[in-house]
């Protein structure tokens, strides 16, 4: 069994339409693969349109059905606009996914308030538009999801990166409320915290062009990168009917990391 796309069945997500912030590349193409593999309508929002072009033409080309709109998450009109879209080319959205990020290392010492700001608008209070801007599809979904992408650098603290660790604190801190709070509604609120993941722009930025690539590697209990499959699976394992009774959850999907590396510096 090469890829964990293997063990769900197929067409386990037929019908369902999928919103994704930043599914032109890195993880969150490799969730666009999976779950449109499955059967979903994979709609993607983020800024860049060539990404955004190749992203939605590889999905079309595997028989995908799969749209995209120029989106930049720190900007609630445009969020807004995006999911409106999105609900009226798909006829309603049943699983929000919320990967868009933007993150850098930097000493906290040396970082510009619009550094902190912009890591901040992006991650969090963009992930903040999407579920205000999606709850009403997704209440009137009956299978409805929001699963975003988080680290366990949020709760460790993350050196060098404060602004993303804040502000996936505050994404794992809403998801718990939203579980809570829309319950009710039918709407299952988790996240999945990656470990490094290998190809990916985060990995390339932080680790890799800095020359920390080895160490990082001994600092994962399974002693290896992960693979974008191995989130895409997890995402998909919570959008099934085998996550129906799992939400204000965490998924951690990091080799281990958590326990042999408490913090990135
Ligand atoms: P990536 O390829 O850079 O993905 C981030 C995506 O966010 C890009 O496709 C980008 O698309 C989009 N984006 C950035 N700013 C945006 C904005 N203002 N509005 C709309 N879209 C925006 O990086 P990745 O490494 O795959 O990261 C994906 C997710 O996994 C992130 O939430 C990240 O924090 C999380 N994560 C990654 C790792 C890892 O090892 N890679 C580990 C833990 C958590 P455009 O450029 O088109 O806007
Ligand atoms: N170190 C310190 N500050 C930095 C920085 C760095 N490496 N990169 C950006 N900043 C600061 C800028 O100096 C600016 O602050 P200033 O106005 O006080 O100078 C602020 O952050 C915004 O930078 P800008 O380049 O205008 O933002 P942008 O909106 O064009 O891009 C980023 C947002 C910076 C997050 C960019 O890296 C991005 O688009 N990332 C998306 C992909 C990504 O990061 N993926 C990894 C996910 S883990």
């Amino acid at each position: 069994m090469n890829s964990a796309l293997e063990i769900f069945q197929p067409g386990l997500l037929d019908g369902r339409t999928v919103f994704i912030t930043g599914g032109g590349s890195g993880i969150g193409r490799g969730i666009c693969d999976m779950l449109g593999g499955l059967g979903a309508k994979i709609f993607i929002a983020s800024r860049n349109p060539e990404k955004l072009s190749v992203a939605v033409d590889g999905l079309r080309a595997d028989g995908v059905t799969a749209e995209f709109i120029i989106a930049d998450v720190r900007d609630y009109e445009q969020v807004e606009a995006a999911i409106a879209r999105c609900a009226e080319r798909f006829g309603g959205i049943d699983i929000l996914i919320n990967n868009a990020a933007g993150n850098f290392n930097c000493p906290t010492a040396e970082l510009s308030p619009n550094g902190w700001k912009t890591v901040i608008d992006i991650d969090l209070n963009g992930t903040f538009y999407c579920c205000k801007a999606a709850y009403p599809h997704l209440k009137a979904s009956g299978h409805a999801r929001i699963i975003s992408i988080t680290t366990t650098l949020a709760r460790s603290g993350w050196p060098q990166a404060a602004h993303a660790g804040a502000a996936k604190a505050g994404i794992q801190s809403l998801t718990n409320a939203l579980a809570v709070e829309w319950a009710p509604d039918g709407i299952l609120v988790n996240s999945v915290s990656p470990g490094p993941i290998a190809g990916t722009v985060g990995v390339d930025k932080l680790y890799i062009e800095t020359g920390q690539e080895e160490v990082m590697i001994s600092r994962v209990a399974l002693r290896r990168f992960g693979k974008v499959d191995d989130i895409a699976g997890a995402v998909t394992f919570l959008c099934s009917p085998a996550g129906n009774y799992v939400t204000g959850t965490e998924l951690v999907v990091d080799g281990g990391r958590q326990w042999t590396f408490a913090s990135a510096s």
